[in-house]
Formats: C-alpha cells, structure tokens, sequence
C-alpha cells in the first residue's frame, strides 16, 4: 500500500469503487446459470491488454458470484468461457465470415454456443482491446442480471476519438477540478500513486474510453516540460497503464514551446527552425511512447500563445505540428475555444458567442488530414443552457470533435446534483441541418454526413483524488454516462441512469426508480434555480459558484444578460442585434431570428425582451423567474424526501454523504433563488403574483 492510499484512500469502499463495485447478486437462478458457465475461462493468447480483461473477469466473477474462476489453456469443465480474439479462437468456437465481418477493430462479440459436449460463452473479437471491452460488457450484463446465454451480443463504438482532457497541473491542482487533487501530480512530481491511476484506467476502459490528455489545456512553466527529458520518463509510465487498457495518451502543449524550452527566438509555425523543432520533438515523444496519440492545443485563447502573434491563421498552426506527427500516426487536437477576452461591455458589435464560426469557418478544408478541430458544444462556455455551436455541421471539410464539460464548472461544482446526459442528449440529438433534415450532430461528429477521416467526442474530467473520485458521489454518473454515450449516442438518458444506479448501487427497484428519477430531473432543477431560458452567468467571477446577476455585467469576458428596468436578454437576431443567428443553416437561423418561433428555453439567449412579454404559458416573463425560482428550490425540496426515503436501502457512507450535499444544494438553491428574484425585483418593482417573499 502507497502511503497516499494509507493516508485515506480507502480503496474497498463503495465510493472508491464507483461502477466496478462487483456485488454479489441475490437472484438465485441467474446465479446458478452464470456459476455453470463462468466457472473456468480459457484463455487462448497472452498480451498485457488480454491480462487486464482476465483479471478483470477474475475480479467481477469473485464479486458478482461468489466464485473464483479457474483460469486455464485446456479446459477441464463442460461449461467454460472462452477469451480469445479470432484468430486464437479458431478450432475451439464456430464464427462465420459475416460474424466476423461485422465486428471492426474496436468491437466485439459475446456468443453462446452450445454443443454437444456442452455450453460455452465465447467473448471475442478482431483486437485484445476489443475482447476487454468484451468482458466490461459481460460484467455489466451480469451485474444487471441480464442473461447472458441467450443469444450473441455485439458492439462497435460509434465514435472512433473517445477522449477525456484533464485540466490537472504538476503541482496537483486542477483547473475546474471539485474532487481534490489530480490524481497524477503532486507538488511538480508525478505520477503518484499508481494503484489508483491504474484504477481509473479501469474505470475508463470499462466505458470505452480510448484517449486522455493528461494535462491542462493552459500549459504552465512546469507542464511545458512535459515533452522533455524531466518529465517523459513519467509520462512513459502514465502511458503503459493507460495503455494496458486500451487507452492512448495525449499531452496539452504550449505553442510557444519552441521558445521556452527550444531555445529558439520565434514559434513562427511557417518558420523552418521551428517546424524542424516540432519534427524533431516528434521524434523524440514516439522513441519514448511509440503509440503515442499525440497533442492537444489551446492556442490564441484567454492569454495562452497562438499563431496569431505572427500573424498566421490557426491552421497554418495544427498544420505544422500535424506535419510533426504525421509519420507516427498521430492526431492534433486542436480547440476552437478562441474568443476576444479583452471587450469593452460598452460595445454592442462585438458578440462572443459569434467567436468560433467567425474564426474558423473560413479556414474549413484548410487542415491537415490529422488535425482534428475540437468544439464546445456552445458557442459560449458550458453554460446550464445554451444552443449548440453552429460551426459544428458548419463545418463540412474538416474533422470535427464535441467537447462536453463533465467537472461541473457551471452546473453546480459537484456540490449541487446535476446529471448531465439529458443535456448532453439534447446537443447530439440537436439537428443541424447541414445536409438537410436529420443531420443531427451525434451524426456529424461519427463522420455519417461528411467524408471526414476522424471524429468523436472530448470531455473535460470531474475526477479528483476524493475517494469518491468526483467530489459528489451521485456525480459518477455523469463520467460514466459521458463513456457510455460516446460509445453509443443511441442510449437514452434512462438507460444510462438505471444501468449505472444498478452497477453502483443494487438491483432493488426502489432504489433504481428514486435515483433514476432524481438523476433524470436534476439539469431542470439545477436550470430552474439559476441563470433563466439561456441567458447564462450571473454567477461569482473567477470560481463560477454561487449567484451574481452582475458578477459579468460590466466585465471584459464578453459575458452580459444586458438587463434593465425594461428587459433583459441578448439581441442576437440579423434584424436588429449581433447577427449571430445568421451563422446556423437556414432553417435553425430563422427559427432563431423570430422571437416566436423561437424554443422558449432559449429566449434571452437570443432576444432582448420586455419584462412583461408573455410566454406561450401565459405567464410574463418576469413571472416565469419567479415561478421557476421558487420552482427550482421546491424540487430541490424534494430530492432530499427522495433520498430520505432510501435510508435503508443504500449504504450509511453513501446515504450520509450524499445528504450532506443535498442539504448544501438545497441551502445554496434558496440562495439562488433570492438572489435572482430580488434583483429583478428590484429592477422592475413587480410583485410576484403569488404574494410569495422577495426581498
Ligand atoms: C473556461 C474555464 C477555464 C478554461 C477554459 C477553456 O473558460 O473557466 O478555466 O481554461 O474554459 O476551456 O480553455
């Protein structure tokens, strides 16, 4: 045991464990079923990645049954499992060509098949990463009490780029981060404790994660490092146990390292010194780590260094470092996140939210074919609402990555429940109209609609070293929800819920039907009580945590409600505002520009209008704050009788702490409230309507 793990990381807890807890079923036939066929597992090649799936079998096996497997290359049971990719598999399992065909080189297949000698379970697949996620899935399926010898089951992701950004510093803070520490660095060392990273490589692969960066997007003195000889030999170590799981690691880099750390004048990207540089860095990241994924980029963006000093466009940028990886195969990661963060309030013309298209629109079929444009969902900053950036199906000829943002920057800092996959949800499912009706963006992103060679999801972690990893408990869901839908978008939200709340928690009913139902409610709630119908902000700057209706106002980030005694909300039309409507398709820009046609949980993010304008409720918009304010806090209300209600079906660790936060969520939320009714009231000197206390 490290000492950090002496220190209070209590690995056997529930809370440690998350969704790997591996709890012993108490449905008796399916018991005795799974007993038969998963007492031995013949294992049939070797490699660190097929280790890892047996040792997770060993471990879900002992947990879920009782048992403890024989692990062997010759069976010695009638009933067995067999592991084994399709080539190790041959001569011991039927597969025909069209089986085989249909899974790709992610994918896998879990098959019965019953001879006359007996039954066996086949999990197989092309690769060893696609037999462990073969066996996460098997576990998941018993965990669940599915049955498992009925008839085959197979997967493919849908997305190919599966990725997780770490906004973690060396010195062991995180950027956003409301868990603790990073999990990798401490006091500009690192790795730290192995046994627990190698924990969450588990936890990742278990939702078919297959890339992490594991550095701040803002790239400090220390992180710039990285890629030398101070730090790769850590970064190697970091590697293999992600590696050993089916995961490629990427590094954040400073654009202006050839300045820092090359000793070079210039990080001018067409300058020859510079591009041999990066080749040469290139060179030197694969000798170390050969499957290295390669970088991920946040240039020109809230101070960080960009190609803008030397008067170069961002693609003359990912293109020189995409020439660098290009021979080894790696990818640029590039973020879209480039906005003025130096605005006058004062001026008008100038709108943030118009920021992304505006940059990179015009450079679209100008990347190299391994740069991959990363794009927040929003055209702002992860807001509680927001529509979805209209650069992504915007753009047509370049690879496109979505960024979702699990750490709860905005959505309550993991002290407030805020499950994340119905907003989520709503953005993949959001129709772009790119090519026409049905291009949704989870459609976009899975490269179905352009010809585009990469694709997928990014998301910037919730983990910290809590031993519950992410600050609040119920907060895991949100990074295994994230795993699970960039597996498959296809999943509801429901599904995502009732799978997790089974795995972490139990197979009770109660149980599944109050959390799923406080999990699935928790976006509006949190909405409810805070920033209203897609306005955005009115928190505390800097932190982001807690209400401040004017904490942006008269800032220079770009970020204003512009309310008065009459109105609030941004007029964004062509007509009369910032134009930005005229950046979506057709049919989205002119539902935008109408305020009527407008979706209603949208309006202020769109339009500038009168306290007293009348929603399709009925009820004015200043009564609507009121309404959902008092609303919000109500259902925070109950929340908490739905939780009291499970004190004797969850574990007393579990139901204590997840109180406690429902009790400071259910403070913060009056705060909230309060704070936003008296300011309009105070703005307009309205009454609420139903005599209720403002102040
Ligand atoms: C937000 C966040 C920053 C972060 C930035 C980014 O603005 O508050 O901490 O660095 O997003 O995504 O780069």
């Amino acid at each position: 045991m490290s000492k950090l793990q002496a220190a209070g990381e209590k690995n056997d807890s529930t809370m440690y464990k998350c969704w790997l807890k591996y709890y012993k079923l108490s449905n008796k036939k399916l018991l005795a079923d799974y007993k038969h066929l998963l007492s031995e597992i013949l294992v049939v090649e070797q490699s660190h990645v097929i280790l890892n799936a047996v040792k997770e079998l060993e471990r879900g096996i002992n947990g879920i049954l009782g048992i403890k497997p024989v692990i062997s290359e010759i069976p010695t049971k009638e009933a067995y499992l067999i592991l084994g990719t399709f080539d190790g598999v041959k001569g011991l399992a039927p597969l025909s060509e069209e089986e085989k065909q249909s899974i790709g080189e992610e994918g896998f297949l879990i098959k019965p098949v019953t001879e006359n000698s007996g039954k066996k379970l086949l999990v197989t697949g092309r690769t060893h990463k696609g037999l462990l996620y073969g066996v996460f899935c098997l576990l998941r399926l018993m965990q669940t009490e599915t049955k498992i010898d009925a008839f085959p089951i197979s997967e493919n992701p849908v997305n190919q780029l599966r990725m997780i950004n770490h906004w973690d510093n060396i010195d062991g803070s995180i950027e956003r981060g409301y868990a603790g520490k990073s999990i990798f660095y401490r006091n500009n060392k690192m790795p730290r404790n192995l046994a627990r990273i190698t924990d969450y490589a588990r936890m990742l692969a278990s939702v078919g994660i297959n890339a992490i960066a594991v550095n701040n997007v803002n790239v400090h003195k220390f992180e710039t490092l990285l890629i030398t000889d101070k730090y790769i030999k850590d970064v190697v170590k970091l590697a293999e146990i992600f590696r050993n799981y089916g995961i490629k690691i990427f590094l954040s880099i400073n654009f202006a390292s050839p300045i820092q750390i090359g000793g070079l004048a210039t990080a001018d990207p067409l300058d020859k010194k510079v591009r041999e540089w990066w080749k040469s860095k290139a060179e030197y990241l694969y000798s170390h780590i050969p499957d290295f994924g390669g970088f991920l980029v946040k240039a020109d963006s809230e101070g960080r260094p960009g190609p803008f000093t030397y008067e170069r466009t961002h693609a003359d940028g990912a293109n020189m470092l995409a020439e660098a990886l290009k021979p080894f195969g790696g990818l640029v990661v590039w973020r879209c996140f480039v906005y003025n963060c130096l605005q006058d309030w004062r001026d008008r013309t100038i709108d943030r939210a118009k920021a992304a298209y505006d940059h990179f629109m015009p450079l679209d079929g100008l990347f190299a074919e391994n740069v991959l444009l990363q794009i927040k969902h929003g055209p702002m900053d992860f807001q509680v609402r927001e529509p979805v950036s209209p650069l992504i199906g915007g753009l047509t000829k370049t690879n496109q990555v979505l960024e979702l943002q699990i750490t709860q920057e905005y959505t309550g800092q993991q002290k407030h429940l805020c499950y994340l996959v119905p907003l989520w949800k709503e953005v993949l499912e959001f129709d772009t109209f790119a090519k026409g009706k049905g291009t949704s963006v989870k459609k976009v992103i899975s490269r179905k609609v352009f010809n585009n060679k990469f694709g997928g999801f990014a998301a910037v972690a919730n983990i910290g070293d809590d031993n519950n990893w992410t600050g609040h408990q119920l907060a895991q869901a949100n990074m295994f929800g994230y795993g699970r839908l960039a597996w498959n978008p296809e999943l509801t939200s429901g599904e995502i819920a009732e799978t997790w709340i089974r795995l972490t928690y139990s197979n009770d009913r109660d149980v599944i039907t109050t959390i799923k139902d406080m999990l699935l409610g928790s976006w509006r709630t949190y909405e409810n009580y805070t920033s209203p119908l897609g306005i955005g902000w009115m928190v505390n700057p800097n932190h982001h945590y807690g209400p401040n209706v004017d904490g942006y106002e008269y800032d220079k980030w770009g970020t204003y409600h512009r309310a008065d005694h009459k109105g609030i909300g941004v007029d964004r039309t062509v007509k009369s505002g910032t134009g930005y409507t005229g950046q979506y398709h057709k049919e989205m820009a002119e539902l935008y520009e109408s305020l009527e046609k407008c979706p209603e949980e949208l309006l202020l993010f769109f339009h500038h209008i009168p306290y007293d304008y009348k929603l399709k409720s009925g009820e004015t918009l200043l009564q609507y704050i009121y309404n959902t304010h008092f609303k919000g806090v109500e259902e925070v209300e109950e929340l908490k009788a739905k939780w009291l209600s499970l004190k004797e079906k969850v574990e007393k660790e579990v139901f204590i702490h997840v109180l406690e936060r429902l009790d400071g969520q259910l403070e913060h939320s009056k705060e909230w409230r309060d704070v936003i009714n008296s300011y309009f009231f105070r703005k307009t000197g309205i009454p609420d309507r139903l005599g209720r206390k403002i102040y």
